[in-house]
């Protein structure tokens, strides 16, 4: 029978997101085929033409009242009010879909669509629906307010927590994530040296597939919700 008092490490990625209306990065038709990476997804590109990056974020912060939660988020919702163990939830995503899910503790690694950084003084704050570049800081009044993004060549947020919480996993399970991005990709090999038992939920297998000890393959709003009734079932 297994531990209902496991502690399970959750990684998500654009792939729960998917059933809801939002597109991947990778896929054939995805964001990443629409648009190059070095132009809206590094400082670098930013510095070039802040408003073609604003602009960007713009457009998938104005998607997010017209999509909803998929079960994939309910459920992940519901393991961390009912499983007696603890519950980490890291997503890569900058959608507030699990946020509106019911999930209360959220890790985004990777910064967050509803939120705008002070370039200069760090300060964040709520991101109007229509950022623009000179948009005046609220705490110390620079026009240097950016996109709470973490672009390529950043560090993502909360590294040392998130290598804590790794680092006690029972499980580790990884949702709708590509494995092409550390160092998210590397959390697997990270919770498997911890000792936890390794879960990976995708269409197909990621580019880290071969390190996870079990697959459960299909569209995460059936085999996240299924997993999450069995889980339930230990306690
Ligand atoms: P990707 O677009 O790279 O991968 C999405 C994954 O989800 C793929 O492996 C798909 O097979 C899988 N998938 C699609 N639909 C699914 C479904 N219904 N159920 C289960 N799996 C499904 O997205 P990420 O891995 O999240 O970073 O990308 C990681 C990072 O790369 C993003 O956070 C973003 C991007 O560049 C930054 O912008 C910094």
């Amino acid at each position: 029978m297994p531990d209902p008092d496991a502690k399970i490490v959750i990684l998500t990625g654009a792939g729960i997101s998917a059933e809801s209306g939002i597109d991947t990065f990778r896929a054939e038709d995805g964001l990443w085929a629409q648009h190059r990476v070095e132009d809206v997804a590094t400082p670098e590109g930013f510095a070039r033409d802040p408003e073609l990056v604003v602009n960007f974020y713009n457009a998938r912060r104005a998607q997010l009242p017209e999509v909803e939660p998929n079960p994939a988020h309910r459920a992940l919702a519901q393991l961390e009010q009912a499983h007696r163990g603890e519950v980490v939830l890291i997503t890569q995503n900058v959608d507030d879909l699990h946020e509106r899910g019911g999930s209360e503790t959220v890790y985004h690694m990777h910064g967050t669509l509803n939120s705008a950084l002070c370039a200069a003084c760090d300060h964040r704050w709520p991101a109007p629906l229509i950022m623009a570049p000179g948009d005046p800081c609220p705490a110390c009044n620079a026009t240097a307010a950016r996109p709470d993004i973490v672009w390529f060549g950043e560090m993502p947020y909360d590294m040392d927590a998130l290598f804590a919480h790794l680092g006690e996993a029972d499980i580790f399970a990884a949702i709708g994530t590509s494995g092409n991005v550390y160092p998210a990709a590397g959390f697997v090999a990270e919770a498997r040296r911890a000792g936890a038992h390794t879960i990976e939920f995708n269409l197909e297998p990621s580019a880290v597939g071969n390190q996870f000890q079990e697959h459960r393959t299909g569209p995460a709003s059936h085999t996240v919700s299924a997993w999450v009734e069995d889980v339930l079932k230990w306690g």
